[in-house]
């Protein structure tokens, strides 16, 4: 073997590691990412709900809805081909059913925008029905492709 051969295989071999240590950490933090992004719509969901078991003024609580369907929009782009290892709690079935999961995922936006339109009404009829609305979307796309399925 020839020290040429040697420096193209040492390259080769490094390039590959390379290739694999980036997907791996672009893999790491894009599930890093959309877990803090449902735990933020977790926490904008629950300051809603404490508005609306208080009887407070709902109108300030319209951004909190408005983030809730605006992560709507990005979950499709969260769960790349690819993401679907290490510590995910996503099921397989994402990726396999990727159009019906991002229909759940526009289902959510739908449903916080409704939500939105009667938090800014300080219509409290109305937003505990959205949010009845709201949390069965969360509810339906845990059922079929998170692990932990409340
Ligand atoms: C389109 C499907 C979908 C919708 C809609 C959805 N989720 Fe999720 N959610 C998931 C998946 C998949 C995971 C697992 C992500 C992972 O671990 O990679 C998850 C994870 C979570 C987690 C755990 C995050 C962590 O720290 O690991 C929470 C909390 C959560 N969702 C809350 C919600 C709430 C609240 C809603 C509704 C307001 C919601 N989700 C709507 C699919 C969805």
């Amino acid at each position: 073997m020839t020290f040429r051969h040697i420096v193209a295989i040492a390259l080769l071999a490094g390039g590959f590691a390379g290739t694999a240590g980036l997907v791996h950490a672009q893999g790491t933090d894009i599930v890093a990412a959309r877990e803090d992004g449902m735990k933020a719509t977790a926490k904008n969901a629950k300051a809603i709900k404490t508005a609306l078991d208080a009887g407070a003024d709902l109108a300030p609580l319209t951004a909190n809805a408005q983030e809730i369907a605006a992560w709507g929009h990005k979950i499709p782009s969260m769960f790349p081909p690819g993401s679907d290892t290490g510590k995910t709690e996503a099921l397989p079935a994402v990726w396999t059913h990727k159009a019906d999961f991002d229909k759940h995922a526009g289902d959510l936006s739908a449903a916080a925008d409704k939500l939105a339109v009667a938090l800014a009404a300080n219509d409290a009829g109305a937003a505990k029905a959205a949010f009845t609305a709201t949390g069965q979307v969360c509810a339906a796309c845990h059922r079929s492709y998170r692990e932990k399925k409340k």
